[in-house]
């Protein structure tokens, strides 16, 4: 079901990085959720996929293309979907994209998207290189 005409249907693209519900906490005076609360939603879902390509800890040095599709409601289920789009010398752009489902609404809607882009860093803070022999959809093992 398409709630708004002007935005073609399609499907989440990226791994489902990140689940939440909007709270009355994350909402402006008129009940709307405020935009940096998503922005920080999908800056911490594209840091999933971009540590784990970067085999380590990143640092977000950039988001662009940001779009805000539709308002976020309190109560609304969040998830955001994030891939990596490519990999640099030091640094990962990962594609977000935020759908959200709400009760008494049949199917997903997506809200947001935008480009982000992290930073591979060493135990100082400084850039350090991505193993560029990595494939893009390689997964880290994780320790039991
Ligand atoms: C991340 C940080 C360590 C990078 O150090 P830096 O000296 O600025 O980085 P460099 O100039 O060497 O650039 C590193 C990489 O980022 C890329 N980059 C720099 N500015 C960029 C921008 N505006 N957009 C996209 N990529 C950018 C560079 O092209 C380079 O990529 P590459 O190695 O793949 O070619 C440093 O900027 C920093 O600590 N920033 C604060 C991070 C932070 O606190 N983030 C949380 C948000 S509040």
């Amino acid at each position: 079901m398409n709630h708004n005409d002007s935005i073609p249907e399609t499907l989440p693209v990226g791994e489902a990085a990140l689940s939440t519900i909007a709270m009355p906490g994350d909402a402006n005076p008129a009940g709307d959720i405020f935009g940096g609360w998503l922005l920080s939603q999908m800056d911490l879902a594209g840091s999933i996929p971009a540590t784990e390509r970067a085999q380590g800890r990143v640092a977000t040095i950039a988001i662009e293309a940001i779009k805000f599709h539709r308002a976020v409601l309190v109560g609304d289920r969040v998830r955001c979907y994030a891939e990596v789009t490519r990999v640099g010398r030091t640094s990962l752009t990962v594609r977000i994209e935020t759908w959200v489902s709400r009760l008494g609404v049949p199917g997903m809607m997506k809200v947001t998207e935008g480009v982000f882009t992290y930073v591979a860093i060493d135990g100082n803070r400084r850039p350090r290189p991505v193993d560029a022999q990595v494939p893009i959809d390689a997964q880290v093992p994780v320790d039991a």
